[in-house]
């Protein structure tokens, strides 16, 4: 019950198509519904950015999974920790597929100069309650 945990992290996308991303959105919702795991995943440019919120073990055991993932490479915790209350609660795993607008949008929601083209860029420039703060408001739009 009180051991409410959340990791965010950043990856590099392999060369992805849409039906891909489709099947992968697919594959998140429906496991993570079954290990009561919420959450959201941006994919844009070439990367992921992806929040897990869940039971600590579960978390640990889906990331240990997703870090294997061939469809993406160095794949980059930006945050984790214990968290009081989920902050997609309503989301499985929410998912957006960003086009160039849609990155230079959320980029400038987290205050970021552009949508980083790199995973070190991207953990150089982050600033993980701005990105929360950018995620939150995507689904709110
Ligand atoms: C960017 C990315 C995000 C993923 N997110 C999740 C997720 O939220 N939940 C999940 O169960 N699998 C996720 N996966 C898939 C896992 O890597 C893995 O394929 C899945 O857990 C099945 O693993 P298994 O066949 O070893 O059981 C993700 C994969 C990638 C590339």
């Amino acid at each position: 019950m009180h051991d409410l945990y959340s990791l965010m992290y950043v990856s590099q996308a392999s060369d992805l198509q849409a039906h891909d991303l489709e099947i992968l959105e697919k594959e998140c919702v429906a496991r993570n519904a079954r290990l009561n795991i919420t959450g959201i995943l941006l994919h844009g440019g070439h990367l992921f950015v992806q929040v897990l919120e869940g039971h600590k073990d579960d978390v640990q055991h889906v990331f240990a999974k997703i870090e294997k993932d061939r469809r993406h490479t160095m794949v980059i915790v930006l945050t984790e920790g214990p968290i009081g209350e989920r902050r997609f609660a309503e989301w499985s795993m929410a998912f957006y597929a960003l086009d160039h607008i849609g990155c230079t949008a959320v980029a400038k929601d987290i205050g970021w100069p552009e949508w980083p083209q790199t995973v070190g860029r991207a953990t150089a420039q982050a600033q993980p309650p701005a990105i929360l703060a950018a995620m939150q408001n995507l689904l709110a739009a």
